[in-house]
């Protein structure tokens, strides 16, 4: 593995997010502000070359799995031809994308022959009202429909992201949980997580001790299931259930020490911790012409400086950051 992604602490960067897009077709309370973001002028963005010319640079260091976020990615026009040229990159064997699921119904046959290994989908209620005022747009059904038809292309499992937030879903825990005894799904609750503009605070937060308390009191067989080291998630089965149920505990227990996540973002920084602030611009050295050694270095050095684990959720809420959607999770 190449020394270039490795950090000072051991850990192999193998997995890269790559953002396609600041724009979205909803509006989540926890991902943006009402008043929307500052965009990007175009010209700044990454292009499609300039996405594909990186993604074989890092392949070639090590990454073998490549994320596609967004904003929302699949509103990317050339998102299904994304993934065709990502597929053909030697080396990888694994592409993801993480939607809302909008879009997904219609685009799934495409994406799925172009070479689309896994996908998630943010879903963080069951109830359709509830949906317009999380997302603050309407498209429930058409989520629904995309998931559906994730499991019916054969992904397996289809992931399902929760964001948990008190007040507004907690008390959807168990019919979560339900969804997964005939659905073939990995439903993801995910701690309540601060960024800029997501007015976040900790009262807000539902920790993975709760939850899990909440679901043992009506599942006490609850079973915890073995998972890869590198995983965001904590997995778990009711014993007979077709699906599973996760955790994803970056605020009460992170998971820094076996990370091997990068981000590069729509805009073209490299961004090695999702609660880091020092990012720098991979776009730049493309257009000025950078050889690939020099590519390589810069992101080595970046990598370099890669800390051991986020500040602590106080200091996190605290710090500078992107909002949401400029990052892509
Ligand atoms: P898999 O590749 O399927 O394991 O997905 P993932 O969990 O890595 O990615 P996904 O886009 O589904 O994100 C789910 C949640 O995990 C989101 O809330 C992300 O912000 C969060 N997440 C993803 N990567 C990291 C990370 O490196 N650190 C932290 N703290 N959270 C992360
Ligand atoms: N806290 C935790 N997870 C979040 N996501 C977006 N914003 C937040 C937040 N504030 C999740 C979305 C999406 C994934 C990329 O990140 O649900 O599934
Ligand atoms: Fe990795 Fe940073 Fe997430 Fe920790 S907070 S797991 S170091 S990206």
């Amino acid at each position: 593995f190449s020394a270039f992604l490795t950090d000072r602490f051991g850990r192999q960067h193998n997995y890269l997010r790559i953002s396609l897009t600041e724009k979205c077709n909803l509006r989540c309370q926890y991902c943006m502000p009402e008043e929307g973001v500052h965009l990007t002028p175009k010209s700044e963005l990454l292009t499609t070359h300039e996405i594909i010319t990186l993604a074989r640079l890092f392949v070639k260091e090590g990454v073998d799995k490549i994320r596609l976020t967004g904003g929302e990615p699949l509103i990317r026009p050339d998102v299904v031809d994304i993934v065709a040229q990502l597929y053909k990159i030697e080396g990888i064997k694994t592409i993801a994308v993480t939607t809302n699921g909008i879009n997904l119904a219609r685009l799934l046959p495409r994406l799925k022959e172009a070479g689309l290994d896994a996908i998630n989908i943010s879903l963080d209620t069951l109830v359709p009202a509830k949906f317009e005022f999380i997302v603050r747009r309407k498209g429930f059904h058409k989520v629904m429909e995309g998931i559906h038809k994730a499991i019916e292309l054969g992904y397996n499992p289809v992931k399902v992201n929760c964001v948990v937030m008190r007040g507004l879903n907690e008390d959807e825990l168990l019919d979560f949980v339900d969804l997964t005894k005939n659905l073939p799904l990995d439903v993801r609750f995910i701690e309540y997580m601060p960024f800029d503009g997501n007015k976040w605070n900790f009262k807000k937060m539902v920790s993975y001790k709760e939850m899990l308390d909440t679901i043992k009191q009506r599942w006490p067989e609850l079973e915890k299931l073995p998972c890869e080291a590198s995983s965001t998630a904590k997995a778990y089965k009711v014993p007979d259930f077709q699906g599973q149920v996760s955790f994803i505990t970056s605020m009460s227990e992170h998971f820094c020490g076996t990370c091997s996540r990068l981000r590069i973002t729509a805009d073209g920084n490299l961004k090695v911790c999702l609660f880091g602030n020092s990012e720098v611009s991979l776009r730049d050295h493309l257009r000025v012409g950078s050889s690939e050694d020099e590519l390589v270095e810069i992101i080595g050095a970046a990598v370099g400086r890669k800390k051991k684990q986020h500040a602590g959720m106080f200091n996190i809420s605290q710090m500078k950051n992107r909002p949401m959607i400029l990052i892509g999770g």
